[in-house]
């Protein structure tokens, strides 16, 4: 030990010590160890005693820096997010994290972080703050625990998907056609030509199921929402499924199992990230609550004779809801929140859907549709079978006044070929609030984009 500078030098008594993970410290007591992580609290007790939690990988460990090496220049280095690699021996600590503790033998700054970060982001730090800096803000626990649920989430419904045999594949995301109707689309230069930044992969899925059979993707879908709302992104992550012989009730029965399977998949392979995020968290199990579009209006109206105080008025008429009116969000979340159960919501009037939706065989003014509705976030799922008669098809677009020629391509699969099929969408972000425990879509986004936000 030499004094150099003011600061104490410390030379490294154990280089050659064993590197492991931090989820591998309680298996490594006594012995000589190396470490790697990103500093989250910094305690200083005095001159001698300098007590750090570092973190990786969601797992967090403290470490105890006393005397001589408390007083080197890399000790005084020590701040939040500085990235560190440290040298030293586990022992048990009752009242540390995981109830293991290191004594640091050695400091190595990897990545040092000036101590301005606490003027950009800090525990007082409002949302507008938090998503200025939302690269640093992805660094907390809670976000950690978040963007791992997601993970493993992503990975049930690949598990299941590859269990029934689907086929992932990557329809392009910059298109010339409208899925949903188009209102909501992003423009894009194209070259010479215009374009749109997708509002649905549906319409190139549907391509794949004479090639494939059964088919999904998990990609970006955009739309120009003018709203800025609690469950509203202008990008999110569209998981789409299309699936060739399936009729109104196979399409109920898979949405159903499948979110049967996803969520007791979160609920045992995330277990630490539930534990922190949603510990009242419970799998969904059997079948779902059925309600159709016409018992949804009859529900708000009884809602309305129940609350004369405050009844649910439709703002466009100024008067109550009536069929064939569009239910927003607020009196659909707050029906699902009463219910207080997911709600598969169907057979809605055929002026409220896509072009693309099967009419219903009893009803031909309804379609066969569904979204499910679950409490606290309200539609997650977008679905329905899909008219598969070439005839049909035209006669839907002239009602609708819409252009034939550039579809040339979807008409095709009517034309030779087609088969009965349903498919559905959706929206990642949204079931990741519900199962994560989240108030606000963008926190369930990496990066979220809406009005007013591009940057970072
Ligand atoms: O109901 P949507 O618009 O359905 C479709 O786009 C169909 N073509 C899907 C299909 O059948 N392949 O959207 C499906 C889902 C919604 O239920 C919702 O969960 C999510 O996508 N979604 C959004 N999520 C976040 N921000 C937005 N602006 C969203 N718009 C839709």
């Amino acid at each position: 030990t030499t004094k150099a500078e003011g600061f104490v030098k410390v030379t490294n008594p154990i280089p050659d010590a064993k590197r492991i993970d931090l989820a591998e410290c309680p298996k490594n007591l006594g012995q000589p160890i190396k470490v790697e992580g990103w500093i989250k609290h910094v305690r200083r007790q005095g001159k001698n005693l300098i007590f750090i939690d570092i973190r990786r990988r969601m797992e967090t460990l403290q470490c105890v820096i006393t005397g001589q090496l408390a007083k080197t220049e890399e000790a005084s280095q020590l701040t939040r997010e500085c990235c560190v690699r440290l040298f030293g021996t586990l022992h048990e600590e009752k009242r540390a994290p995981g109830e293991v503790e290191m004594s640091v033998d050695f400091i190595e700054i990897v990545g040092p972080s000036p101590v301005d970060l606490e003027d950009k982001l800090n525990r007082d730090s409002n949302p507008e703050q938090r998503m200025n800096q939302r690269h640093l803000d992805l660094r907390s626990d809670d976000m950690g625990c978040l963007f791992s649920l997601r993970a493993k989430m992503m990975a049930g419904f690949r598990t299941f998907f590859q269990q029934r045999g689907f086929a992932e594949v990557t329809p392009p995301t910059i298109v010339k056609n409208s899925c949903e109707g188009g209102s909501k689309m992003f423009p894009v230069k194209y070259y010479e030509e215009e374009a749109f930044l997708t509002e649905s992969s549906q319409l190139y899925l549907e391509t794949m199921l004479a090639t494939l059979d059964s088919v999904y993707c998990v990609l970006p879908s955009y739309r120009a929402e003018k709203s800025l709302t609690r469950r509203h992104l202008a990008e999110y992550t569209h998981m789409e499924v299309e699936m060739a012989f399936y009729d109104f009730e196979d399409l109920l029965k898979f949405l159903e199992d499948m979110l049967v399977f996803v969520t007791n998949y979160c609920a045992t392979e995330a277990k630490v990230e539930l534990a922190k995020l949603n510990p009242g968290f419970k799998p969904l199990t059997g079948s779902f609550r059925r309600m159709s579009y016409a018992e949804q209006i009859q529900w708000l109206k009884d809602y309305n004779k129940q609350h004369p105080e405050d009844p649910f008025i439709n703002a466009e008429t100024g008067k109550e809801y009536e069929y064939g009116d569009d239910v927003p969000e607020k009196p659909e979340r707050c029906m699902v929140d009463t219910i207080g159960e997911p709600i598969l919501l169907h057979s809605f009037p055929k002026e409220l859907k896509a072009f693309y939706m099967k009419p219903s065989a009893t009803n031909p003014r309804e379609t066969e549709s569904v979204d499910v509705l679950i409490p606290t976030v309200g539609e997650i799922v977008g679905a329905s079978t899909r008219i598969d008669d070439y005839q049909e098809l035209m006669d839907r677009y002239k009602e609708l006044g819409m252009d034939t020629e550039s579809y040339y391509w979807y008409n095709d699969l009517r034309k030779y070929g087609s088969c009965p099929h349903a498919g559905f969408g959706l929206g990642v972000e949204r079931l990741l609030c519900w199962i994560g425990h989240r108030d606000h879509i963008r926190d369930a986004c990496m990066f979220p984009r809406y009005m007013g936000r591009i940057t970072p």
